[in-house]
Parts: C-alpha cells; structure tokens; sequence
C-alpha cells in the first residue's frame, strides 16, 4: 500500500537564513509534517537547530512538527522542545539506556512520542519499547547529514518492523524512514512498509520544491 502516508520535509537541507520561506513551500505542497533534525556535534558530528528556532517557526505554522532529536542526555531537551511548540519529539535509542523514562518524559509533555534507530543498531534493541510509542524513525542514512544515499538493506528493516507491528497488534505504531529518500525511491519504501517518509535534499534542493512535495504525492496514486 502506497496511499495514505504522509510526507515530512526535512527542514536542514533548506537555506538556514530564510526559514519562512521552507515554512511556505510546505504549506505550497501540502507537506502534512515539517521534520526538524536537532544535532548537538556529540551524537553526531553536526551541530543545527535548538528549542528557540523551533519556537519561531512555532510562532509561523501551524503545521505538525516533528523534532528528530539527534543528541545524547536527550531527556534533558524534551521540555524545552515541548514548550517550543513540539508536537512529535523522537529520541535515539542508542543515546539512552533508560528509554522508558523519556517515553513517560515526553508523553507527561502532551507530545507524540518517537524513537529513532541508527543503521547499524539490531532491531531487537527497540523492539521491547515499541508498544509504548507512537512513532520508530528508522534510520536510512548514518544520521548527521543530508544529501547522502539511501541504504538499500533499510527496506528490510521496515519490513521487519512492519510485520512486528502487525503480529503484536500495534498497527497505531507509524514508521518513519529517514534519510536518501528521493522520488525514485520513495515508493518502493513505501511498498516496504513506510508511513511517513522524511525528505530533505530531495524538496529543498530541487529547482521547484513546492512541485517536487506535489510529486511524491503523486506516487500514491
Ligand atoms: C540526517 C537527518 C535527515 C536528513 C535527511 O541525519 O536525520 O532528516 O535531513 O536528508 P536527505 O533527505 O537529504 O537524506
Ligand atoms: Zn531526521
């Protein structure tokens, strides 16, 4: 099934200096998410977006948005990304090792609750939480940077994961597939398994973003 997903442009591949302008061509391709990857240089290697940037673009959309938080002590940004205007705030699983507490953290928030899984991390290590959250981010890319490739065995992953959700009755649970999503590949990982799909150098960096967001749609036809 390809219908129904939703898409979430990723805002870090976007001109930093002009974030209204990301802002209105998602409003221009009825981009359902804004996806915001937060990146504090110890996770990864990078360093973007903190609670008061999110708080501006608050104060302009009334769109969803998505806080991918790419940092480690996560449990200690969730309050002020919730304040900031967070609807959905998405941990790594590798950057904790209390995962249930900043399920309830979140949650006690008023925010949907993620988690998010590196490439290279098994599948059984959030497996057991899954029941307690409303989105798994998997990660397609080593997360840190936009514009890489797509790593092929991630359509495995979300198969995996798919077929947990639906033997353990968690249909609600979405996935999430962050990370070399264009829109040659986006419906084959769709087919996969995928209910929301992150895209940030495919939107941001086209010559038409606002038509390239009205293209992926269109895969769902
Ligand atoms: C990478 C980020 C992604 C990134 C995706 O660590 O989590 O959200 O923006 O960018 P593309 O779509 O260019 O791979
Ligand atoms: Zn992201």
């Amino acid at each position: 099934m390809t219908d129904n997903f939703k898409l979430a442009p990723s805002i870090l591949s976007a001109d930093f200096s002009d974030l209204q302008s990301a802002l209105k061509i998602c409003d221009g391709g009825n981009a359902h998410w804004i996806h915001v990857d937060v990146m504090d240089n110890q996770f990864v290697p990078n360093l973007t977006i903190g609670p008061p940037v999110v708080k501006s673009l608050r104060s302009k959309t009334q769109k969803f948005m998505d806080v991918h938080m790419m940092v480690i002590n996560p449990e200690k940004l969730v309050e002020p990304f919730a304040r900031a205007g967070a609807d959905n705030i998405t941990f790594h699983i590798e950057a904790t090792d209390e995962p249930e507490n900043i399920i309830d953290l979140i949650r006690s928030c008023g925010c949907k609750v993620g988690v998010s899984i590196k490439p290279k991390t098994p599948l059984s290590d959030i497996y057991p939480i899954l029941d307690r959250v409303d989105v798994v981010l998997v990660m397609s890319v080593e997360p840190g940077f936009g514009g890489q490739g797509y790593l092929p065995e991630s359509s495995e992953k979300i198969a995996s994961i798919k077929s947990f959700l639906t033997e353990n009755c968690l249909d609600r649970v979405s996935i999430e597939v962050d990370g070399g999503i264009k829109l040659h590949n986006a419906k084959s990982i769709l087919e996969a398994g995928a209910d929301i799909l992150v895209a940030g150098s495919e939107v941001f960096k086209s010559n038409d973003p606002v038509q390239t967001i009205k293209d992926f749609y269109k895969l769902s036809n």
